[in-house]
């Protein structure tokens, strides 16, 4: 049986969103976490802080995201996100969490909806021009493309940008340290996302440093590109 939605939590002021936005757009490299247990999401938040870092996305893909969220929003510097969102569901327990953005996998109307209604900016997962109208007719500009190196990498960006002229990609799914830089080249490319700056083998030794140390390292290559238009 379908849960009922339970009642929104307080959307966030407007300029909330535009500030999210202007994070993610400045610090141009969005890492992705998968963590397992909500008691590392505090330090590790420290550690990306220390490696330059303002914005974060938790995924919904361990059952310790929302806890997660919450410890890390705490922190009070971090610009925290809810990543693999599925369900409207999901977009309240994030939201309730402290979640300042949202990104999904995919298309889903639903979370669309939802955060729209509570003012919460979205990111749903795209690959194709008919995808990309979608978003469109939602009133969004801003999507995640992926997985971006199986769906044609940047030359699959640079093709779709050219009739999309007003779309923001964040390319996530196969970026790396080694690629970031190709994709940041792109005028059309907002920010990219990733895991690699969050290895779960650093996050299983509660290695910090190493995140630090690679979080420092994605800063580098986000200031070494140009700025998006
Ligand atoms: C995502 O969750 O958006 C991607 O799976 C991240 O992909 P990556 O592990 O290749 O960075």
């Amino acid at each position: 049986m379908t849960q009922p939605i339970p009642p929104a939590p307080p959307a966030p002021a407007a300029e909330d969103a535009a500030g999210t936005i202007a994070a993610i757009a400045t610090d141009r490299v969005l890492p992705v976490i998968a963590l397992p247990d909500a008691a590392d999401a505090a330090p590790l938040g420290e550690a990306l802080l220390a490696g330059g870092l303002r914005c974060a996305e938790v995924t919904f893909r361990t059952s310790a995201a929302a806890a997660a969220i919450r410890a890390m929003a705490a922190l009070g510097e971090l610009v925290v996100g809810a990543g693999t969102v599925l369900t409207p569901g999901q977009v309240d327990e994030a939201v309730a969490a402290g979640a300042r953005f949202v990104v999904s996998p995919g298309f889903g109307p639903a979370v669309v909806r939802r955060c729209q209604e509570l003012g919460v900016p979205v990111f749903p997962g795209v690959q194709t021009p008919t995808e990309i109208q979608l978003a469109l007719d939602h009133g969004l500009d801003t999507v995640k493309f992926f997985p971006a190196a199986q769906a044609g990498g940047v030359d699959m960006i640079r093709a779709l940008a050219a009739p999309f002229r007003s779309v923001r990609f964040i390319p996530t799914g196969g970026v790396s340290a080694a690629n970031a830089a190709d994709y940041l080249a792109i005028p059309a490319v907002l920010a990219v996302g990733g895991t690699w700056m969050v290895p779960g083998q650093a996050l299983a030794a509660r290695d910090w440093d190493r995140v630090r140390s690679l979080a420092a390292g994605a800063v580098a290559v986000a200031r070494a590109a140009r700025p998006p238009r």
